[in-house]
C-alpha cells in the first residue's frame, strides 16, 4: 500500500498502530515508528547505515530530513537517530544522528548534529543550530546558531508541548479517515 516505504538490505520500516505516512515522503530501511506517529509530505528519512526510532504521537513535518552516521572501529555505535514520544518536529528541520527526548518542540528549519542530545521538555526555536555533542537541558527554551539557552519554559509552554503532539494526532486521524474514503 505504501510506496513511500523502502527496504535497505532486506529491512523495511516498521509502523505502530494508526501511524500516518504521507504518500509523498520516503522512509528507507531500519526505521521504527510508535503508535499514532505521523510523517508529512516531502520528509526524507534514511535508516541505512544506522537505525532511526520515532516515538508515539510524534510528528515529523513537511520537508524534514532524518539521517544517521555509520558505525566505525573508533565509534562502534556510530550515531543512530532516536526521537522520543510526543515530539513535534517542525517543517524543514534536519536531524542527524542525534537524540531527542519526550515532549520536545523542534522549531521549523532547526538543524541538530551528531551526538547532540535534546532532553525532555525543551523548545528549540526556529532556525536554531545544535552543534555536535551538545546537550540541551530539560525545561528550557534554546535559540540561535549555534544554540544558546534563552530562558526557562513557562508553565503554559510546558503544558503546550504534549498538546502540540495531540493536535497532530487529531490532524493525522483526519488524514487517515480521508484516505480510507478515497
Ligand atoms: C523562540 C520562540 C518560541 C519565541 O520565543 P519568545 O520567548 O516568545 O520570543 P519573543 O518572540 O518574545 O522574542 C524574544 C527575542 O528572541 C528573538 N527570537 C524569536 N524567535 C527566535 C528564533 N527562532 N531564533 C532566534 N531568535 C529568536 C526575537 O527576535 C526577540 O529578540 P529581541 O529581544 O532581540 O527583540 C519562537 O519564535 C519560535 O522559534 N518558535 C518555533 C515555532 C515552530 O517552528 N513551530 C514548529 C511548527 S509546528
Amino acid at each position: 500500500m505504501f510506496t513511500s516505504l523502502r527496504k535497505y538490505k532486506g529491512t523495511a520500516p516498521k509502523l505502530g498502530a494508526k501511524v500516518y505516512i504521507d504518500e509523498a515522503c520516503v522512509l528507507v530501511g531500519d526505521i521504527e515508528l510508535g503508535d499514532d506517529a505521523s510523517v508529512w509530505p516531502m520528509v526524507a528519512a534514511r535508516g541505512d547505515v544506522n537505525h532511526i526510532r520515532i516515538g508515539k504521537r510524534t510528528s515529523i513535518q513537511d520537508g524534514t530530513v532524518l539521517h544517521v552516521t555509520r558505525k566505525t572501529p573508533a565509534k562502534p555505535e556510530g550515531h543512530p537517530l532516536l526521537i522520543g514520544d510526543d515530539v513535534t518536529i517542525g517543517h524543514k528541520a534536519m536531524l542527524h544522528g542525534c537524540t531527542v527526548g519526550n515532549r520536545v518542540l523542534i522549531g521549523m528549519g532547526a538543524i541538530i548534529l551528531d551526538g547532540a542530545v535534546v532532553s525532555d521538555d525543551v523548545i528549540l526555536g526556529a532556525g536554531s543550530l545544535v552543534p555536535p555533542g551538545k546537550v540541551l537541558e530539560s525545561g528550557y527554551l534554546y535559540v540561535g546558531s549555534p544554540v544558546k539557552q534563552a530562558r526557562p519554559l513557562t508553565e503554559a509552554e510546558l503544558a503546550f508541548l504534549p498538546q502540540s503532539a495531540l493536535n497532530y494526532v487529531i490532524l493525522k486521524d483526519e488524514y487517515l479517515a480521508e484516505n480510507q474514503q478515497a
